[in-house]
C-alpha cells in the first residue's frame, strides 16, 4: 500500500460536498428569492474555505462547485458546437394588425379545438441554450447561427442565474434555453468604470452582455453581473414534458431556474393586447431591458400540428416595441472638452419625460452630425430611446423650425481656454491643442493617471487633485511625485488635510512606485492606448527604452495595434514635454520595465498574422491557440511575419502584402499541421 491512499480523505470529501450544498442553497437563496440568509463576510469565508480544500484536494473538486461560479479558469478557445436542437428565431413585427392576423390564423388552423396563448416579454439580450444531464449542467452554447454556436460553459457557470445542479425532480435529459441580460443598475455600474479607464463603453446591455459571454478570463465574466432568463425547455422525449409552456416553465422554476413571473396565460386577442399594453409603459420599470414581448401557443401538442415556416415556428411570433420618441426644444449646446482635449457638443434640452427617465440633455457627437441633422438655433429636436438606454437626438421636428432661423455654429475656440480647436484631417472631431494649459484636460489626465486600473492611488480623489492644482502644487503627472508633507498639511479651504490625511496620502503615493509598467503605461494616457493596448505594447518591448525608440511600423507590429495607435503612441514620446515627464517618473522610481514569463511551445519564435474566417476556431479562439502554442499574433503583416494564417473570406489586401513580402501563407489545415510536426 502507498502512502497516499493511506490517507482516507472520505471525511474532506463530504466536508467539501456538504460546503458546496450550503453555498448553493445560499446563492440561490440570495438571487431567486432576494434571501440573505448569512452576512456576505460569512458566505465568503466559506466560499473559501472550500477554495482552499478544493486546492489541496483538486481530485475531490467538482466541476460544478459554487467556487467556478467567481471564474479563473481561462478559456482558450471558444469550440465551436452543434446545437442538437437547432436555434430557431421568431417571426416579428411592429404592427398590432399583423398580431391580430396571427392570432386569426393559429384559430383557424386549429379548428376548433380548445387552446390558450402564453404572453411573456422579449428579453433584451443574448439567447443560449444550457444542456443537463442527470441534473447537472454540461454545456453552455451562444445560439450562433442558430445551428453551431459557441461553446461558453465556463463564463455561463459564473452566472448565478444559472443552476449548476438541478433541486427535485427534473427529466434526465433536457435543455433549458433563455436570454443572458445585462441589468441595467450593473450595466450602468460597469460603463462609468470603463470610462474611467478610459475604454469605450458599451453602447448598450445587449452588447455588453454579448462581449461579456466572449471573455477569455471567466473571472473578468463573474465581475458582469449577468442574469439569465429562462424561456423554454425542450428535450428529445417531449412526453417526459409538461403539455403546456406555462407548466414547462414552472416546472423550470422549481428545479431553480430563475423564470420571469411575467408571464400570463391569455385566451384571446383581447387579452394579448391588454398584455402588450401594459408592458410598453411598464419596461422601464424592469431592472433589465426588453425588447418585446412573445406571444406563444400555450398547448405544446398543437406545436407540430401548426408546425414551421422556413425559419420559425408558426406557434409563435414576438412582438416588438417601437422606440420612444418625443420632441422638445433646444435650448443651448454646451462644448465639454476631455482629458484628450476631445470636444464633445451636448444639446441642453428642455426637460423630457422619455421612457422612464428625464431626459435633460443629448450628445450632439460632433460638428458633422450637427451639419447632417442641419440643427438650427431654436429647433426642436426628436430625441428617442430604443434599446439604447442612451436617449439620442434622431432629428429635426421641421414643424416646429422658426421662420428665419439661423443654422448652429460650432465653436471655434475652447469654451474652457479660448485655445482656437484644431480638427485633425481625417478625424471627426475638434481638439483643443492647449494641452498643458486647459484645465479640463490637466485634471482629466491626472484622474486617469491615479484611477484604479492605472496607478490606484485612491487617497487622491478629484476634489483633492482639484485642490492640489488650485495650490499650484500639481499641473502634471509627475508633480504627484515631488509632493511633500508640509505642503499638504492644512491645504483646502476648512484645512481639510490633516496629518493623519498627509501620511496616508504620501504613503498610497509612494505604494504606486510598485505598479507594473504596462499599467504605468496606461496612467500615462495616451490617445487609443487603453488597458489592454498597454499590456500589449508593453510585454512586446519589455521597457520604456525599446518603446520609446519604437517607429510607427514597430508599434503597429503590436498585435491589435493599429496604425493610428502606433501614430499616437510614437507622436507621444516624441513631445520632449513628455519625455521630461517619463523621465521625473523614472527618477521617482516608477516601473519602466516589467519581465514576463516568455512563452515556449512548438510555435515559440514565430510571429502570425490572423485574417478571415476559420471552420474549427473563432477569430480570437485561434489567436489564443497561437499564444497557448508558444507563438507571437500581430496585427499587421510585414517581413518579420512568419506566417499569415488564412481562413475564409481573407482580405486580398492582407494577400497581397503577404505576397510581395515573400511571407508564406497557410491555411488552417496547414497551421495544425505546423503544430503537430513541431511537437513531434
Ligand atoms: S422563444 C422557438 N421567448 O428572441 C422559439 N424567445 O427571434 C424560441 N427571446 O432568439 C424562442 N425573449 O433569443 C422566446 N420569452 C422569450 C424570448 C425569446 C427573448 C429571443 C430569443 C430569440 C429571439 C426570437
Amino acid at each position: 500500500m502507498d502512502l497516499f491512499s493511506a490517507i482516507d480523505t472520505e471525511p474532506i470529501r463530504q466536508k467539501m460536498e456538504q460546503l458546496a450544498e450550503q453555498l448553493d442553497r445560499l446563492n440561490y437563496e440570495y438571487y431567486m428569492n432576494d434571501r440573505s440568509l448569512v452576512s456576505d463576510q460569512e458566505f465568503d469565508a466559506m466560499l473559501r474555505q472550500l477554495q482552499d480544500l478544493e486546492q489541496q484536494y483538486p481530485e475531490l473538486a467538482s466541476p460544478l462547485s459554487p467556487t467556478k461560479r467567481v471564474g479563473g479558469e481561462v478559456n482558450k478557445a471558444f469550440r465551436q458546437v452543434s446545437h442538437r436542437f437547432p436555434m430557431l428565431s421568431l417571426g416579428n413585427t411592429y404592427s398590432i394588425e399583423e398580431i391580430e392576423d396571427f392570432e386569426a390564423r393559429t384559430r383557424k388552423l386549429l379548428d376548433g379545438t380548445a387552446f390558450s396563448y402564453t404572453c411573456e416579454l422579449k428579453y433584451d439580450g443574448v439567447a443560449i441554450g444550457l444542456t443537463y444531464r442527470h441534473g447537472r449542467l454540461v454545456q453552455a452554447v451562444t445560439r450562433g447561427n442558430g445551428t453551431v454556436g459557441d461553446d461558453i460553459t465556463l463564463n455561463a457557470k459564473t452566472i448565478p442565474t444559472i443552476p449548476l445542479r438541478l433541486r427535485g425532480d427534473y427529466p434526465d435529459d433536457f435543455e433549458a434555453r433563455g436570454e443572458v441580460v445585462y441589468p441595467f443598475e450593473a450595466f450602468n455600474a460597469m460603463n462609468l468604470q470603463r470610462e474611467a479607464d478610459s475604454l469605450e463603453p458599451f453602447a448598450n446591455p445587449r452588447n455588453a452582455a454579448s462581449g461579456s459571454l466572449k471573455l477569455q478570463d471567466s473571472a473578468e465574466c463573474a465581475k458582469r453581473k449577468l442574469m439569465f432568463c429562462m424561456y423554454f425547455l425542450m428535450g428529445p422525449d417531449e412526453a417526459l414534458l409538461p403539455d403546456t409552456h406555462f407548466g414547462r416553465l414552472d416546472w423550470a422554476r422549481q428545479m431553480g431556474f430563475k423564470v420571469q413571473p411575467y408571464i400570463q396565460e391569455c385566451r384571446d386577442i383581447n387579452d394579448i393586447k391588454a398584455f402588450i399594453d401594459h408592458w410598453d409603459r411598464a419596461r422601464w420599470d424592469l431592472p433589465f431591458g426588453i425588447d418585446g414581448i412573445v406571444i406563444k401557443v400555450n398547448q405544446t401538442p398543437l406545436w407540430d400540428r401548426l408546425g414551421l415556416t422556413a425559419k420559425s415556428p408558426r406557434w409563435a411570433i414576438a412582438y416588438k416595441f417601437k422606440a420612444e420618441r418625443v420632441s422638445t426644444p433646444l435650448q443651448s449646446i454646451s462644448y465639454q472638452v476631455g482629458r484628450t482635449g476631445k470636444v464633445t457638443p451636448v444639446a441642453n434640452l428642455q426637460p423630457v419625460w422619455l421612457g422612464g427617465t428625464t431626459v435633460r440633455r443629448a450628445t450632439l457627437v460632433n460638428a458633422d452630425f450637427i451639419q447632417k441633422m442641419d440643427i438650427h438655433i431654436g429647433d426642436h429636436l426628436f430625441i428617442e430611446k430604443g434599446g439604447e438606454i442612451i436617449p439620442k437626438v434622431v432629428g429635426v421636428d421641421l414643424d416646429q423650425r422658426l421662420p428665419g432661423s439661423m443654422p448652429v455654429a460650432y465653436v471655434q475656440r475652447c469654451p474652457e481656454c479660448g485655445t482656437p480647436l484644431l480638427r485633425v484631417e481625417g478625424e471627426a472631431a475638434h481638439y483643443c491643442p492647449n494641452t498643458d494649459g486647459c484645465h479640463p484636460q490637466i485634471i482629466g489626465r491626472l484622474e486617469h493617471f491615479v484611477s484604479r486600473k492605472a496607478m490606484d492611488i485612491e487617497s487622491l480623489g478629484p476634489e483633492r487633485l482639484e485642490l492640489l492644482y488650485q495650490a499650484g502644487l500639481v499641473r502634471n503627472i509627475a508633480d504627484i511625485y515631488d509632493l511633500r508633507r508640509e505642503q499638504l498639511i492644512g491645504l483646502g479651504t476648512d484645512a481639510t488635510i490633516q496629518d493623519k490625511s498627509a501620511d496616508n496620502l504620501l504613503a498610497a503615493i509612494d505604494a504606486s512606485r510598485q505598479v507594473p509598467f504596462e499599467r504605468v503605461l496606461f496612467a500615462l494616457g495616451i490617445r487609443y492606448v487603453g488597458e489592454v493596448g498597454a499590456r500589449k505594447i508593453a510585454r512586446h518591448f519589455g521597457n520604456i527604452d525599446a518603446l520609446m525608440a519604437a517607429s510607427v511600423e514597430e508599434l503597429a507590429q503590436v498585435e491589435d495595434v493599429g496604425e493610428v495607435t502606433a501614430q499616437a503612441v510614437n507622436q507621444w514620446f516624441a513631445d520632449p514635454v513628455h519625455q521630461t515627464i517619463v523621465q521625473r517618473l523614472r527618477a521617482a522610481g516608477l516601473q519602466m520595465s516589467g519581465q514576463w514569463a516568455t512563452a515556449s511551445g512548438p510555435l515559440s519564435g514565430l510571429t502570425f498574422v490572423v485574417s478571415g474566417v476559420f471552420e474549427n476556431y473563432s477569430r480570437d479562439g485561434i489567436k489564443a491557440d497561437i499564444e497557448q502554442h508558444g507563438g507571437r499574433v500581430s496585427g499587421s503583416i510585414s517581413s518579420k511575419t512568419s506566417y499569415l494564417l488564412a481562413g475564409e473570406k481573407m482580405g486580398p489586401e492582407k494577400r497581397r502584402k503577404a505576397e510581395s513580402l515573400g511571407v508564406p501563407i497557410i491555411s488552417e489545415t496547414e497551421y495544425q499541421k505546423l503544430i503537430v510536426e513541431a511537437e513531434s
